[in-house]
């Protein structure tokens, strides 16, 4: 980065600071990934100048031979590598791909089915708070109570509302997803099956989790997470939603372009390409078998330290832990796992009587780590400091009343950045990163 250092020294220094602050730390929010360096070497190439409004080969600019071929790659790859006959690569991310789909398929305040956001689904599957929630009617879905969707529910609702479009797939579920039983309620009440495979992306191509492809009408996932390719998303249309609407996915694209984005980010199309190539090669499904292995090994050691999982444990990347039984807020967990070298994300749990930002619980996972070469070993020593952390801070007695919560958040930010067994454990983990750097 010669030419950055030169030019903006200050830009260069955050990026090397945040570097290292990766470096030395164990990455274990659920969605985040590291890509290697052939996906960031396209994604900061000659593409990025380039407006290529359209589709190939039915542009608005000239100049447009190999923005048409690198779209093309990658979308070809993307339908081999999940067996889909129609894909569009251009999603600026997984939002706006959502949005796209929405936009294709309903008018406003048609109905979707989507999980609650409380209960682990996506902002965007129909959150009050998101554009989702207030142009279109939500029907909400919840876990049971093991924390398992509740299917039988599931199918209730949708026959009683017969929403148009029910969304599978979520942001905070450690279990496998039964495609099949979507598939049949759907079809059952008409509606179209979007399959949302944001997290489990690079599982389904590991043959870790099942695919949706048989079941689904649309699959949307975002490129980044478990599929280790650059922020984006793609929206890929099946056999199946072919067969029951022939213009699918002409309506999806003209939902994309011009509905709601301009000109794609071939960089990005490029990038994607690069990761679609290198998430079809044998290692990649030894990658995301290790990405699992590691999960159940981290869930089975935190389980023995008396640590509540979700679900009773998970068969994917991500771990749901409420810690209302060791009296710890999860915001201040995440904050105090922060300052010993563990990055999580605080999180609400099922029926959480707290406000999303003190919640009740912590979300984590496994891909980052496993892509940093990390096993079953590492996941032993890992629960062991998450471990020590909890204990150390499950006599804070967190304040129900708001304003006493305050004074307390003020003053615990302060005193816990001196904690010596925090820090001590900080240095631990350094040592362990050292032995896995980012390639
Ligand atoms: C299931 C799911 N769908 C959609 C999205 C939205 O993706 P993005 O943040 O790229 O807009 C996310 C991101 O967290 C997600 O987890």
């Amino acid at each position: 980065m010669s030419n950055l250092k030169k030019t903006d020294p200050q830009v260069y220094n955050l990026i090397k600071e945040e570097e290292k602050r990766v470096s030395d730390t164990l990455e274990m929010i659920p969605s985040n990934n590291f890509q290697s360096k052939a996906v960031l070497e396209a994604l900061g190439s000659i593409y990025n100048y380039k407006y290529s409004e359209g589709y190939p080969k039915k542009r608005y600019y000239q100049g447009q031979k190999f923005a048409d071929d690198v779209e093309i790659l990658a979308q070809e790859r993307a339908k081999k590598l999940f067996g889909v006959p129609y894909v569009n690569v251009q999603p600026y991310s997984g939002s706006p791909a959502n949005s796209a789909i929405y936009f294709a398929l309903l008018e406003p305040k048609d109905k979707i089915m989507g999980l609650s956001l409380a209960f682990g689904g996506h902002l965007t599957h129909g959150s009050p708070v998101s554009f989702s929630g207030k142009y279109f009617t939500i029907i909400p879905y919840k876990l049971d109570v093991r924390g398992i969707i509740d299917y039988d529910e599931v199918e209730r609702l949708a026959i009683v509302e017969k929403p148009k479009i029910i969304i599978c797939g979520a942001t905070a579920y450690p279990r496998i997803i039964d495609f099949k039983r979507f598939g049949e309620i759907a079809d059952k009440v008409g509606a179209y099956l979007l399959a949302d495979i944001s997290h489990i992306a690079g599982l389904i191509v590991a043959e870790v989790h099942p695919s949706p492809v048989s079941y689904a009408d649309i699959i949307m996932t975002t490129t980044h997470k478990t599929l280790r390719g650059p922020r984006g998303a793609m929206i890929m249309v099946t056999e199946k939603g072919l067969k029951k609407d022939p213009e699918l996915g002409i309506k999806i694209d003209k939902a994309v372009f011009p509905g709601l984005q301009g000109g794609p980010h071939d960089n990005q199309t490029a990038a994607i390409a690069v990761a679609l190539k290198e998430a079809s090669i044998a290692s990649f499904k030894t990658y995301g078998q290790q990405i699992v292995k590691n999960a159940k090994v981290l869930a089975e050691e935190l389980t023995k330290y008396g640590l509540n999982l979700i679900s009773g444990g998970t068969d994917n990347h991500l771990l749901l832990i409420d810690l209302t039984n060791k009296k710890v807020n999860g915001a201040v967990a995440a904050l105090a796992l922060e300052i010993a070298g563990i990055i999580v994300n605080k999180n609400a749990v099922p029926e959480d009587l707290l406000p999303p930002f003190y919640p009740s619980g912590i979300r984590l996972g496994t891909p980052a780590i496993t892509t940093r070469g990390m096993k079953e070993r590492e996941m032993i020593k890992i629960a062991q400091w998450m471990n020590e952390v909890i204990n150390e801070i499950s006599n804070e007695n967190f304040p129900k009343d708001r304003e006493q919560r305050k004074e307390f958040w003020k003053k615990f930010k302060q005193e816990i950045v001196a904690n010596k067994k925090l820090l001590k454990i900080s240095e631990e983990v350094k040592k362990l990163c050292l032995k896995f750097p980012l390639s």
